[in-house]
């Protein structure tokens, strides 16, 4: 008969670790230990980690807590780049069929969006290519979702976000919009760049002494919501993009990366735009609330 063995061993250590978790009255966290534990000691043994590598683990853990404050998460940043994050927001939001992907929340979404009326410029200075982005807000199904709410913020054509500049307002290239009567939206804007993700941390590190860049490719976050609906979090990628196949957080999903059209004609310039400007058009699908 075989008896849960309580000294420690190399061979058992696993077992030995794991079992002094069997007592955890939440099931969930007995569960969640118990296999964190064993992967933790399958892990080690695979590499053979030696303590030099350990101690420089608990230093970069510690480096990366400190680099964190009010508004810098380093830890959701190291999620991030280790592809985590990126999982677990897929494996909570499988996208029924005809649902729109979800994607990462990310750290600039660390302001309020104004409120801002359907066909608004969200761009507050000058610079930039014009882009006019129309959307509806629709079910899984196809139905259109009247008064949905959608939430918009990117980067400007340089890459940078309006928390990370002090000569524009806060709310640059932000808004907040309720759909009409058939969950459309539309807002005036600029075509955003790729920029790096906040690299001068312990992350940052990382990707360097990796040989991976720090670059996320041009996109448009949204959050939208509607009524008897799951929100929705994701963003839509610039398809001539560069970095699609190489986002440092590897945030894109095939289905999210959308034409941003040239358009030299007039005819459809609606919302005042100037010409030419750039066109995308955008549907948000939402999964029915569980
Ligand atoms: C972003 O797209 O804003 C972002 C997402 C994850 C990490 C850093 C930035
Ligand atoms: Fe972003």
């Amino acid at each position: 008969m075989s008896q849960t063995p309580v000294r420690f061993s190399e061979e058992r250590s696993e077992d030995v670790v794991a079992a002094s978790f069997a007592g955890a009255q939440d099931p969930r966290l007995r569960l969640v230990l118990t296999s964190l534990v064993r992967h933790l000691h399958a892990f080690a043994k695979d590499v053979e980690l030696t303590q030099a590598e350990l101690d420089a683990a608990i230093g970069f853990l510690t480096r990366t807590g400190q680099t964190c404050d009010g508004t810098r998460q380093e830890f959701v940043l190291l999620s991030d780049v280790l592809g985590l994050s990126m999982l677990v927001d897929t494996m909570a939001n499988r996208a029924p069929a005809g649902a729109t992907d979800s994607t990462v929340l990310g750290p600039f979404h660390m302001v309020e969006s104004p409120a801002r009326r359907l066909g608004d410029q969200i761009s507050l200075v000058p610079g930039g290519e014009p882009t006019l982005v129309t959307g509806q807000v629709l079910s899984a199904a196809g139905r259109p979702l009247a008064g949905a709410v959608v939430d918009v913020w990117q980067a400007d054509e340089k890459g940078f976000y309006d928390v990370q500049r002090d000569d524009v307002p806060t709310g640059h290239l932000r808004g907040l919009f309720t759909c009409d009567d058939q969950g459309r939206f539309a807002f005036r804007t600029i075509l955003p760049a790729p920029y790096p993700i906040p690299d001068d941390g312990p992350v940052g590190e990382l990707l360097a002494a990796s040989g991976r860049h720090p670059y996320r490719p041009a996109h448009i976050h949204f959050i939208a919501g509607a009524e008897g609906h799951a929100p929705l979090t994701t963003h839509v990628f610039v398809s001539e993009s560069p970095y699609l196949d190489s986002d440092a957080v590897f945030g894109v999903k095939d289905s999210l990366v959308l034409d941003f059209v040239h358009v030299e004609d007039p005819e459809p310039a609606a919302y005042a735009m100037p010409v030419p400007f750039r066109h995308a058009h955008v549907e948000l699908r939402l999964r029915e609330s569980p």
